[in-house]
């Protein structure tokens, strides 16, 4: 495969932005080699500088969720551009907008657009203390929320993959008010709960976790989670950035049957385009600024090029919600093409799925939290990566992240992709 032109490119990148980038796990260094440069995406392909093409799963770590550059985000986007890209006043299509999302997310009745998944996850917390008037919050060891600092302790995601889970540039002050439980482990949540009583003003979760690897909460867990949290009052947050319209219309909350206090959004809800928003109970949501005294503000939050993509993708789930079994088929097809080639290679791999998310673990433990997760063997996984990348497949270049299946895969791209798997496989046993 050539990639010279990639090289060259990131040479150039590499003396003007940090390691080339702008977000660290984009650079391949979890599994060596340098990284590709993008030129083009269209529907479940991605073309690189140098002209090769590649089935893609990532679809920009989870927004496409109808491929790249659908045909009717790409109108709206058009016809919104025709009248201004922003106006830091208020518009009709920010009500349609967060109309829609009450809609199709019940336990949200307010909600408040912003500019990226980590803005909606320091402003839910930030609107939990201001609600509760308490200080800590509990986080779950793997789970990741976005680069605030108070989240980046013992984080997921890039953290995870890059060895910096707790980054430096983080106060002590910060992470003190940070308290971290273990993922399907209710007793950690209670030993931290009864050491902190009426200390606690939130407990944000992913209820699905993507962000080491793909890890699913067992049922009780989350109803005893969310009791809790009644008892204790403390504020519930869902971090729903990956999830959320992507397992489910009504996200991971629909699937498990578990009510968050609030919900964080971001990915799928832009569109393409960088938003997120946070809303839920009305009583927490009227704290925010200016209905309350909780400060949260954005600049370009809820400008129309971002609301209409964000609603066309919205609205597109709405009127087809047939697009959750296809998905189903889909990703059903791949995992079942996946452990027919393990079974093939007589390894029995840990994978875990749920809808159109799904990982493969290079562990044969079953894997349902943090340390279960990082027993995958990284090394081979980096091998793995570059074997599928030669043969035309696009996976996510680090262990502990999703591979997200489009409505837009083909039964072709599926088999080449199931193919190069066991070709792959047997290239690094
Ligand atoms: C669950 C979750 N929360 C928050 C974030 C942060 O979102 P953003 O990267 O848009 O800031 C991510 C990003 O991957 C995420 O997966």
């Amino acid at each position: 495969m050539n990639t010279s032109r990639s090289k060259a490119l990131f040479e150039q990148a590499k003396k003007y932005i940090p390691g080339g980038v702008n977000s660290p796990v984009r650079a391949f260094k979890s599994v060596g080699g340098d990284p590709l440069f993008i030129t083009r995406g269209e529907g479940s392909k991605m073309i690189d500088a140098d002209g090769n093409s590649f089935v893609d799963y990532i679809g920009s770590w989870g927004p496409h969720l109808f491929g790249h550059n659908p045909p009717f985000i790409k109108e709206a986007l058009l016809n919104a551009i025709e009248d201004g890209t922003s106006f830091g006043a208020p518009t009709e299509m920010e009500i349609k907008m967060a109309e829609l999302i009450t809609q199709l997310v019940p336990s949200v009745q307010m909600v408040r657009m912003v500019n990226s998944g980590t803005e909606a996850t320091m402003s839910a917390v930030r609107a939990a203390r201001g609600f509760t008037g308490r200080e800590k919050f509990i986080k779950f060891e793997g789970c990741y929320h976005g680069h605030a600092d108070y989240f980046l302790i013992k984080a997921g995601s890039g953290a995870l993959t890059l060895g910096v889970p707790t980054s430096p540039g983080v106060t002590k002050g910060n992470a003190a008010d940070t308290l971290t439980a273990d993922y399907n482990d209710i007793e950690s949540i209670k030993k931290l709960t009864a050491a902190n009583k009426n200390e606690i003003a939130a407990i944000i979760i992913e209820p699905i976790a993507g962000n080491m690897g793909v890890v699913v909460s067992d049922g009780d867990f989350l109803k005893e989670l969310r009791a809790i949290c009644d008892e204790e009052k403390i504020v519930l947050i869902f971090d729903e950035v990956m999830t959320g319209f992507r397992v489910a219309a009504g996200g991971a909350q629909e699937v498990l049957g578990i009510e968050p206090d609030l919900t964080t959004f971001g990915k799928i809800i832009g569109g393409g385009l960088p938003v997120g928003a946070f809303g839920g109970k009305r009583e927490i949501m009227e704290k925010i600024a200016p209905s309350g005294p909780v400060y949260q503000a954005g600049t370009l939050s809820g400008n129309p090029l971002a609301m209409s993509a964000g609603y066309a993708a919205l609205s597109f789930i709405k009127e087809h919600p047939e697009i959750y079994l296809q998905l189903e088929k889909i990703s059903l097809y791949l995992e079942s093409g996946f452990k027919d080639n393990l079974k093939s290679v007589g390894k029995n791999y840990a994978m875990n799925r749920i809808g159109s998310m799904m990982c493969m673990f290079f562990t044969e433990e079953k894997v349902n939290d943090f340390n279960s997760a990082v027993k995958s063997d990284t090394a081979l996984y980096g091998k793995f990566f570059h074997e599928m990348l030669k043969r035309g497949v696009y996976l996510a270049p680090a262990q502990f992240e999703a591979l997200f299946v489009s409505t837009v895969h083909t039964k072709e791209d599926l088999d080449q992709t199931i193919k190069a798997h066991k070709e792959s496989l047997e290239a690094i046993l």
